[in-house]
C-alpha cells in the first residue's frame, strides 16, 4: 500500500480523536503515528482522575507501536479543536525524541490549519541519557 497522503494522516488522527476520553479537560486529542514499514498507529487521550496517569493521544499511540514491536517512525499527526494547529506536550515531545527522534510532526485543528515541524524542533537541547560519560 503505498504511504498516506498528509491529509490522509491527519484524517486518522481525528478519526482516532472521537475516542479521547476527557471529562476532565474536555480537550479530544488524536494522533497519528506512522511507521518505517508504513503502518499506521493511532492513539487518543485517555485522562484519569489521577492527573499524572493522563496519556496523551501522541504517547497513546507510541506505545501502541512500540508494544507491536515498531522502532522506526516517519511521521507524526496530533489534531484537535484549538485556535491554532496543536503542538504535543513536554512529556510527549520528551518520549518522541526517545523513540522517534527523526520524527516529522504534522501539527493541526479542526478548522483545517496545518502546521509542520519535526522532533528535534521541538524539544532542542534535550536531556538524552545517551550522553552520559
Ligand atoms: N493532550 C494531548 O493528548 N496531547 C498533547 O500534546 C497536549 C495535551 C491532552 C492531555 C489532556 O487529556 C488534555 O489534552 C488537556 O491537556
Amino acid at each position: 500500500m503505498p504511504p498516506l497522503t498528509q491529509t490522509e494522516l491527519i484524517a486518522a488522527a481525528r478519526a482516532a480523536r472521537d475516542n479521547a476520553l476527557a471529562p476532565w479537560s474536555g480537550v479530544l486529542v488524536g494522533a497519528a503515528l506512522e511507521a518505517a514499514d508504513g503502518t499506521v498507529w493511532t492513539g487518543c487521550n485517555i485522562e484519569s482522575p489521577t492527573v499524572i496517569m493522563t496519556c496523551c493521544a501522541e504517547r497513546t499511540a507510541l506505545f501502541k507501536a512500540l508494544t507491536e514491536g515498531k522502532r522506526h517512525f516517519t511521521r507524526i499527526a496530533v489534531i484537535s479543536d484549538f485556535q491554532h494547529p496543536i503542538p504535543p506536550c513536554g512529556f510527549c515531545r520528551q518520549a518522541l525524541l526517545e523513540y522517534a527522534p527523526d520524527c516529522e510532526v504534522i501539527m493541526a485543528n479542526l478548522r483545517g490549519d496545518v502546521q509542520m515541524t519535526t522532533v528535534a524542533a521541538l524539544l532542542p537541547a534535550a536531556y538524552r541519557i545517551e550522553d552520559k560519560c
